[in-house]
């Protein structure tokens, strides 16, 4: 692994923002553009991301493991789709939603599709509970879903379309809220 000219002069930027023995600092940042570059964090990519910041090599594994916005197996070039699977989106359909990927992706998560296209997985809490249940798909959220709505964006992201994010019953609204303005 290695970052691309514009990328390595971007993670050296990142580096200088922090003290003197403190660059570990910037680990989450270089491995958020090394999954950018890459689509998943390789692990020479952590182990790039490491040596450049003097750590061991275990201890950005553990970073790259404690987030689920890090993937360390292949995504799908179309769609990662990240299916919320605590308390509020559970009591409101998350297994139905489990089920669509299942049904439409792979039957098991950090599965590619048999095109390559999609995968999928169940995280934890993405703090969207009042528009439960909701996937986040890259760096959208798709809320208030059914899984009929699921499938819809699963064929529309197919498609080469992209369907606008945000809650899909219709209860958002771009209108200021009634005594905020
Ligand atoms: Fe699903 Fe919080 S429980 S977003």
């Amino acid at each position: 692994f290695a970052f691309t000219p514009a990328n390595l002069a971007w993670a050296k930027g990142q580096i200088t923002k922090y003290p003197e023995g403190r660059q570990a600092s910037a680990i989450i940042p270089l491995l958020w553009r090394a999954q950018e570059q890459e689509g998943w964090l390789t692990r020479p990519a952590i182990e790039a991301v490491a040596d450049m910041l003097g750590m061991a090599y275990i201890r950005a594994l553990e970073v790259a493991t404690f987030y689920f916005m890090f993937q360390l197996a292949p995504v799908g070039t179309v769609a990662h789709v990240q299916v919320c699977g605590t308390t509020s989106c559970l009591i409101c359909g998350a297994e139905d939603l489990i089920g669509v990927c299942k049904d439409k992706i792979a039957g098991s998560a950090h599965t590619l599709s048999a095109d390559g296209k999609f995968s999928w997985e169940e995280v934890e809490c993405l703090g969207s509970c009042a528009n439960a249940p909701m996937v986040q798909i890259g760096k959208d959220y798709y809320e208030d879903l059914t899984a009929e709505k699921l499938r819809w964006i699963l064929d529309e992201l197919a498609a080469g379309r992209v369907p606008t994010p945000g809650p899909q019953n219709g209860r958002f609204t771009s209108e200021p809220l009634s005594g905020l303005t």
